[in-house]
């Protein structure tokens, strides 16, 4: 395993569509266990593949408390409610910023081992599913901002979870 380059904006990775992932082959593999460890080196709850340079549509989460969860084509296939959330990401560093995210989503994709499986979450599981399948479609958080005073310069280490 070994601890990934995160990328950060402008690059351009970052705003690509990822492609679906064919075959879970050796390399899936080891970009999975490469994303849980550079996702853990930075704290971070939540790390999709285009962070670290690889336009596949991967992502893991790990909610404190939580196990790590590894998703594979992923996608929203139910979504409910609204609630205002603050968001960062990893590769907008410095940056915070107050959007509107469902208060509930349902999502189904592949595990590491190929399953299908069927996801539910709510709150900051809710919120960083959503995230993580936001960059796997070249969408950054920043996007959803409503208006540039809802977008916050940090002026100290960064007190958000970040995705
Ligand atoms: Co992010």
């Amino acid at each position: 395993m070994a601890v990934r380059p995160i990328r950060f904006v402008p690059d351009p990775v970052l705003r690509q569509k990822a492609k679906k992932v064919t075959s879970i082959d050796s390399s899936i593999q080891r970009l999975v266990d490469d994303m849980i460890e550079t996702m853990r080196a930075v704290s971070g709850v939540g790390l999709a593949a285009p962070q670290v340079g690889v336009p596949l549509r991967v992502a893991v989460i790990e909610i404190p408390g939580g196990e790590v969860i590894v998703l594979i084509n992923p996608e929203v296939i139910k979504r409910e409610g609204e609630r205002v959330v603050e968001e960062a990401c990893l590769s907008v560093p410095g940056y915070r910023g107050e959007i509107k995210r469902s208060a509930w989503v349902k999502v189904k994709a592949r595990d590491r081992h190929g399953r299908n499986v069927r996801l539910k979450g709510e709150e900051l599981l809710a919120q960083a599913l959503e995230h993580e399948i936001d960059h796997l479609d070249g969408t950054l958080y920043i996007d959803r901002v409503e208006s540039p005073d809802k977008l916050q310069k940090l002026v100290s280490e960064p007190s958000q979870e970040e995705l």
